[in-house]
């Protein structure tokens, strides 16, 4: 599903002594089934933008046009709740709004509160459970009993079992260990690929960005600073850490290499494999001479 924002502001507690503009002048086109990640600096507005994207938060200017869907400024759009349906929001520490007693109730809970009739959000729940990679036999389980990483799943199961065409990440895998970021960033992939969810992540991880966006959006204080592929972005290592920003550790690598050797690497390696692959590349081609 296509999303176009365009010109989009948002102040917060407009019209009072405390308003602050959050968001101006965003405008982003956003593909179906494409990949993109949003990277920025904290406060730059990232979060705010996301609530726009299924209409918990409206625009003071503006307008957020999801499928054949328009949220515009100062107009009261009618079908919000199919925006919701559509677009699914993954919060930051999204177990913290677990609730019911049991894992599969907690599931249904989104999907039956759309109208969906209870046998149809129960066998969801059993899927949305599959997908996330947790047996059936933690259905019946409260989901105050299982781990952080397990509570993670199951929100993220909550999520998907409203079957939305797309997906809003939020850093998704704040306070995980380095392998259940691993395995959610590739769950998220996964449904990426195979269920053709649209994506959008928000993330502090340059690796993340590197390795699954195909486009990235750079937010700077309330507007996007940079756009373009993950190489095209990754090759302005200047201008990123202008913004405060980092490259990712792979990027780094090559700049330190090229000056220790006093060569030139001009590639822009976004991954280990990439790295790899340059360096096996440069000493076959040194060999002869
Ligand atoms: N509910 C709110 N009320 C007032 N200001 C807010 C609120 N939420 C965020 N802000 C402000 O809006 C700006 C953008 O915040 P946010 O979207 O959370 O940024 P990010 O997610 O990139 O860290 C910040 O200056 C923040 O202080
Ligand atoms: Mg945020």
């Amino acid at each position: 599903m296509q999303i176009t924002i365009k010109d989009l502001e948002h102040r917060y507690q407009a019209n009072t002594p405390f308003e602050r503009v959050a968001l101006f002048d965003v405008n982003m086109l956003i593909p179906q089934n494409s990949y993109t990640a949003i990277i920025g600096h904290t406060g730059s507005g990232k979060s705010t933008l996301l609530q726009h994207l299924n209409g918990l938060l409206r625009p003071t200017k503006g307008s957020i046009q999801v499928g054949d869907i328009t949220l515009q400024a100062n107009k009261k759009e009618k079908n919000i709740k199919s925006i919701r349906k559509k677009v699914g929001i993954v919060f930051q520490f999204p177990e913290h709004q677990l609730f019911d007693e049991t894992v599969e109730k907690d599931v249904c809970f989104g999907p039956i509160n759309f109208g969906v009739p209870e046998d149809e959000a129960k066998r969801r729940a059993k899927e949305a459970l599959q997908m996330v990679g947790l047996p059936d036999k933690y259905l019946e389980a409260s989901p105050f009993d299982l781990s952080g990483g397990q509570m993670r799943r199951v929100a993220i199961a909550g999520v998907l079992a409203m079957q939305p065409e797309v997906l809003v990440l939020d850093e998704p895998t704040a306070g995980l260990d380095p392998r259940g970021r691993k395995e959610i960033m590739d769950l998220f992939y996964k449904l990426h690929k195979e269920q053709n969810l649209t994506t959008i992540l928000v993330t502090h991880s340059m690796e993340d960005a590197a390795r699954y966006a195909d486009t990235i959006m750079v937010m700077n204080k309330g507007t996007v600073g940079l756009k373009g592929t993950p190489r095209e972005i990754f090759g302005q290592a200047e201008e990123l850490q202008k913004l405060g920003l980092d490259v990712p550790e792979t990027v780094l690598f090559m700049k330190d290499l090229g000056v220790r050797l006093d060569e030139k690497f001009d590639e822009v390696c976004l991954t280990v494999e990439e790295v790899a692959q340059a360096i096996a590349s440069r000493m076959n081609g040194g060999a002869g001479s």
